[in-house]
């Protein structure tokens, strides 16, 4: 039988600078949540996918996930967004045990993620602009503060050149960088990414980290999956790789 599991050995932890840590204690999730806890998580498709996985991520860390592919780290996200759920074990995200959320609140609690991967589409009849403002609008509804709110999202993330083209006058990485601006729309305090630098080139890959960084260091807990070991090297950040059959 398959099994996968945490492989402490080979989990790379470099502590964030301590005034980094500080700062990000005091801005984040203080006021807003972030943490997330997994207590032997197992995930059973056909075979073992997770194997009593247990996690801890803190209020306002940056976790890479890593692992060969099937290793389990979509699985990883998709249980954290609810797209599937755990075969046993716990998950709690901000003290909320995952398994007594209810259906028809689970569209609630992904709105208070932000959610990221790959391939995510944006709206292609709708500017940059009108695509940050729609989820804004969808979420809140119609409010007079909308193109202030995308507006300094935009600027915040060097974005501000961008707010109107269509998604089809952007390149690869510039879609990534608005569907990231478009994932911070509501607020969230923790942001969940699926191999977000999936189709990139290195340099593009690292121009969406970079926007990753920027975005941890002002308000948030990141996590984020990615075979991309380029990135997930980055100095700084917690990895943890999920150890796959061999
Ligand atoms: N819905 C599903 N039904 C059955 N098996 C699944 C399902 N989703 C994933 N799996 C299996 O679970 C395993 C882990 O898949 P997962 O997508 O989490 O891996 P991954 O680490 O993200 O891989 P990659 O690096 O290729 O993205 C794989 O063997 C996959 O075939
Ligand atoms: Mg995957």
């Amino acid at each position: 039988m398959k099994t996968i599991e945490l492989d402490f050995q080979n989990v790379a932890y470099i502590a964030s600078a301590g005034l980094r840590g500080l700062m990000i204690g005091q801005k984040t999730a203080n006021a807003k949540g972030g943490q997330m806890t997994l207590k032997d998580v197992t995930k059973v498709y056909n075979t073992v996918v997770l194997d009593r996985l247990s996690l801890h991520v803190d209020r306002g860390e940056f976790l890479f996930v890593t692992g060969k592919s099937g290793s389990g780290k979509s699985t990883l996200i998709r249980l954290l967004t609810m797209e599937t759920a755990a075969t046993e074990g716990q998950i709690l995200v901000d003290g909320r045990d995952l398994l007594k959320i209810k259906k028809r609140e689970i569209p609630v609690y992904r709105r208070s993620l932000g959610i990221v991967f790959q391939d995510m589409k944006l709206l292609e009849d709708r500017t940059v602009f009108e695509n940050l403002a729609f989820v804004r609008e969808v979420i809140y509804g119609r409010r007079r503060d909308t193109s202030q709110r995308v507006a300094s999202m935009l600027s915040f993330l060097g974005l501000s050149t961008l707010h109107k083209r269509y998604p089809q006058q952007l390149s690869g990485g510039e879609k990534q960088k608005i569907v990231l601006a478009r994932a911070l729309m509501n607020d969230p305090a923790i942001l969940l990414a699926d191999e977000p630098t999936g189709n990139l080139d290195p340099g593009a890959s690292a121009e969406v980290m970079d926007l990753f960084e920027l975005v941890h260091r002002r308000w948030m807990t990141v996590l984020v999956a990615t075979h991309d070991l380029a990135q997930a090297g980055r100095i700084g950040h917690r990895r943890v790789e999920l150890a796959g059959d061999v």
